[in-house]
């Protein structure tokens, strides 16, 4: 699919977003490997939670989906078929990198595999620090999928975990709840936190002891109901689009906001723009509020690598919203980006040259002097959704016609990211 932008609409209305995905990622494996049912309400559409579903069923995990709603059926890690099967991810890294931590202590065997992207991410990640519980992890050459997982007798370990990524925290959590003693994670765990949040709903435990992360192991988990509100991911366009573009007034509603996704908005509040955000933390799994953002003048901030993980997958929005911005913005500590979807701080470079913009590259980062005018081009988008969608966002205020090649990659996360454009899309 392409599309084509012109015109420099605004966006004014009100939204609801896709549910978070990585809440949906854990809510089904959670229900998969709990006693009895799990009802979960608020699914994405996206073809990242279809991996997560796709993998269980074919686990022989009974998964009944009804648009956005799933009843799991959880009998338990020990009730997994896995002879051998090979499991197809798709474009997602949380399916994989959270399987394979939670396969490690299963009978029997299986390969996780996923489409072409996904089998030039890091994986040593995830294999590394679960062999120190003794799981049996095989990877492909160079640390890559497919990834090989001989299910063993877990053990409990203190555990060193070297990459700020809640991928690689979650898979250890899932390993350690079937491991024999009581595992420690410590270092790097500053990163979303959405299993420890989750974990209390299925009667599970996992303990913050100072900066580390207590997990007790042979739990018993039982099937809960999750509401997943909406993903701040998906919300974070419509936020900075209505950031940027004159004219324009968004709320989104019924949007996570867990402090731990919230960077975004604190960000651009840094820049000046004017975003509000309203809720309410019950104290009982995931915050869920609204967001609101109105165009206003925008200047440049710098984000560093304490800053990095509250808006790891929001900084294709944060280099476009740079380029309006009065001033020089700075991200440095976001290496990482280099291993997501696509290599993605080449790809943002590219994004905004294609559209006449100019781009500080840094090996962890980039920096943007604004504000610069923006006009119309072709973007590719190297099948990242991400990228796509933020290319949609610097089309608001780039002059002439932006065009978006292989834009269906948004629906990885978002399928109706691009009806949602139409529906907000406003003459200036
Ligand atoms: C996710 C964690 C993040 C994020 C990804 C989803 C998760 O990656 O980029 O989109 O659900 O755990 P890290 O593992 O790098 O934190």
């Amino acid at each position: 699919m392409i599309v084509r932008i012109a015109g420099n609409p605004c966006l004014r209305g009100e939204v609801r977003v896709p549910g978070d995905k990585s809440i949906a990622h854990r809510a089904l494996m959670l229900g998969a490997i709990a006693h009895g049912w799990t009802r979960i309400a608020g699914l994405s559409r996206g073809e990242d939670v279809a991996s997560t579903i796709r993998v269980l069923g074919d686990l022989g995990v009974a998964i009944s989906r009804n648009g956005e709603a799933a009843l799991v059926q959880g009998r338990g890690l020990s009730a997994f078929d896995a002879r051998g099967a090979t499991l197809d991810c798709g474009n997602s890294g949380t399916t994989i990198r959270l399987m394979t931590g939670m396969l490690a202590g299963m009978d029997g065997a299986a390969v996780l595999t996923g489409d072409a992207s996904l089998q030039k991410r890091p994986m040593r990640r995830v294999a590394e620090p679960l062999a120190a519980l003794g799981a049996r992890i095989e990877l492909a050459e160079g640390g890559f999928a497919p990834i090989a997982v001989t299910g063993a007798a877990l053990h409990a370990a203190t555990c060193d975990v070297e990459v700020a990524s809640a991928q690689v925290k979650t898979a250890l959590i899932f390993a350690a709840l079937h491991a024999r003693g009581t595992t420690r994670l410590r270092g790097a765990l500053r990163s979303r936190d959405h299993t420890e949040r989750m974990l209390p709903l299925f009667g599970g435990t996992v303990e913050r002891d100072g900066a580390d992360i207590v997990i007790p192991g042979e739990q018993r988990l039982r099937g809960a109901f999750v509401r997943v509100p909406g993903d701040p991911s998906s919300a974070a366009f419509w936020i900075a689009g209505a950031a940027l573009a004159p004219g324009s007034d968004v709320t989104v509603r019924d949007v996570s906001i867990n402090p731990s996704r919230l960077g975004f908005a604190r960000a651009l509040q840094r820049m000046g723009a004017d975003v509000s955000v309203g809720g309410s933390d019950d104290g009982t799994g995931e915050p869920a509020g609204w967001l609101r953002a109105r165009a206003s003048a925008l200047s440049a901030i710098e984000i560093g690598a304490e800053d990095v993980p509250d808006l790891l997958d929001e900084l294709p929005l944060i280099a476009v919203l740079a380029t309006q911005a009065r001033g020089r913005t700075v991200v440095r500590g976001a290496g990482e980006l280099r291993v997501k979807e696509s290599d993605r701080i080449a790809t943002i470079v590219a994004m905004l040259a294609a559209l006449g913009g100019t781009v500080e590259e840094f090996a962890d980062g980039f920096a943007i002097e604004g504000p610069q005018a923006l006009r119309g081009g072709t973007v590719q988008t190297h099948g990242d959704h991400r990228i796509a969608m933020a290319a949609a966002i610097a089309a608001l205020v780039a002059k002439g016609e932006t065009v978006i090649e292989d834009a269906d990659c948004a629906s990885v996360s978002y399928p109706e990211f691009f009806s949602t454009f139409s529906g907000l899309e406003s003459a200036a």
